[in-house]
């Protein structure tokens, strides 16, 4: 594909990772985390283009296809990377939006960088999109987009979607370029939301902060109607169901547990290593079972994957630190000869593995202290024909919103997670089944086509 496009999606990441071999050579992985994993197979059945950054530094290249995809690299010098993206993006914004689970920073020249960077994707937006293309910017790192984008190019559709939680507006009031973040979001035609509670939320700030009126989700703003409204995203659910049935993932499957041991449970949690995620409140409540003896050494494995995530960035260090301290203590305390009650991978998986895994797994344990969906909730829903399994799901995380029928805890209520931990594990086939099957007419029917369908046809009308 070469000149312009009538579909854009502007997102931070490319569905990319630019990396360099122990050769030197260069290769690409799979960038981390929910966006690349639901607009990626939206991307694959449409033509279009993706503009976005390939994770590397001070590196201009040119447009390419990848998986059916065409992208388009949008570079980032090393510091911008530094303030924009570890600064202004993962040390104010995303604590900031996520309840302050951690504190914010804020600092004007992260804050610089953030609009510079901001107006470097609009400007190659207005580029490559032909006269009235559709334009979907993607979440919190790209905020300012849609209005340079609609001053340079008003002849638009611009839709954005923002994949964390909106902050009550109390939260949101501390951050000191509140006005120009809602104003620049205000660029959109269409403004999505994963909850109604995030919509509302824009919306009452628009009134407080602008003085803007509104009527139900439209929103009065100049000359023209910003609608905001949720769609709360999904995954591919035919793809993981599909995966989920193929017969060397169902022998890996069998396969993992019998190199783990063969214990009666094996217990699963899969994340980014993130704060938001509750990995050290689900390895306590793990580690007080044992400590109890409600849990038998031997009879259950929990094994936690976390992907490596903005390792630069200081609250992300110090989770590592502590997440490892309480991993060894658990081990320290409770292994046997030959046997590890939690087996924790600092590391990334391919698709098949990760299914093989959530296969396997008993119970799927997502416990996140706020999270604006959750997608290895429904991955692991989406994974389980069999009926077997059972999913513990924090009510903080967007996706309890719709997985009613999950085992729903209250992550800071150690007491709640170790009970309904011990509830999830000691449940019978019938009332797993049961669960499960309602889950799973949930994701199979709200999946990530619908999602995508749903949000491009309100934007389009
Ligand atoms: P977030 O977007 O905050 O990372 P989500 O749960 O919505 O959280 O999405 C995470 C995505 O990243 C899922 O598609 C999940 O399968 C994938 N993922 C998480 N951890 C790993 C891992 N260790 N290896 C490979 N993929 C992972
Ligand atoms: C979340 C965010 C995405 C982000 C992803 C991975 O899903 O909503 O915008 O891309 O995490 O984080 P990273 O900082 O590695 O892009």
């Amino acid at each position: 594909m070469t000149g312009r496009s009538s579909f854009l999606i502007v997102a931070n990441r490319l569905p990319v990772d630019r990396t360099t071999g122990p050769d030197g050579s260069a290769a690409w992985r799979r960038s981390p985390g929910g966006l690349v994993t639901a607009i990626a197979p939206v991307m694959q059945r449409r033509d279009g283009a993706w503009l976005g950054w390939h994770g590397a530094a001070d590196e201009t290249l040119e447009p390419f296809e990848h998986d059916g995809m065409h992208l388009i690299p949008i570079p980032m010098s090393a510091e911008e990377i530094e303030l924009y993206y570890e600064g202004f993006s993962n040390a104010t914004l995303w604590p900031l939006y996520h309840d302050v689970v951690a504190p914010p920073v804020f600092h004007r020249t992260m804050w610089e960088a953030y609009r510079t960077v901001n107006r470097r994707f609009a400007e190659a937006a207005a580029e490559v999109a032909e006269e009235g293309a559709v334009v979907w910017v993607q979440d919190y790192q790209l905020q300012l987009v849609p209005a340079m984008l609609r001053e340079l190019r008003p002849d638009l559709r611009i839709g954005f979607f923002l994949h964390i939680p909106f902050p009550p507006v109390e939260l949101f009031w501390r951050l000191p370029w509140r006005k120009e973040v809602v104003e620049g979001l205000l660029g959109a035609d269409l403004v999505g939301f994963q909850l109604p509670g995030g919509a509302s939320n824009f919306i009452r700030l628009c009134r407080r902060l602008l003085g803007l009126a509104y009527k139900g989700n439209e929103i009065f703003y100049e000359d023209r109607v910003v609608r905001a409204q949720a769609f709360p995203i999904s995954v591919d659910f035919a793809e993981l169901d599909t995966l989920a049935r193929d017969p060397q993932i169902v022998h890996r499957a069998k396969e993992i547990r019998v190199e783990l041991g063969d214990p009666e449970y094996l217990l699963l949690g899969v994340d980014r290593l993130d704060y938001t995620k509750g990995i050290g409140q689900r390895l306590t409540a793990f580690g007080e079972l044992l400590d109890e003896g409600s849990i038998e050494p031997g009879e259950a494995v929990f094994v936690q994957i976390a992907t490596p995530s903005r390792e630069r960035v200081e609250e992300y260090r110090r989770l590592r630190d502590d997440i490892e301290l309480q991993v060894g203590r658990i081990n320290g305390e409770h292994s046997l000869l030959g046997h590890q009650p939690v087996q924790y991978l600092h590391q990334s998986y391919d698709r098949t593995e990760l299914v093989s895994l959530y296969l396997a797994a008993d119970l799927m344990v997502v416990t996140p202290l706020r999270d604006g969906m959750n997608l290895v909730a429904k991955e692991y829903v989406a994974c389980h024909h069999d009926l077997r399994g059972a999913l513990v799901l924090s009510e903080f995380a967007g996706a309890a919103g719709e997985l009613h029928q999950a085992y729903l805890v209250n992550p800071y209520n150690v007491d709640g997670v170790k009970k309904t931990i011990l509830a999830a594990m000691r449940a019978t086939p019938e009332e797993k089944a049961r669960k499960m099957r309602a889950l799973r007419r949930r994701v199979s029917t709200y999946d990530v086509n619908r999602w995508a369908g749903e949000f491009l046809t309100a934007l389009e009308s």
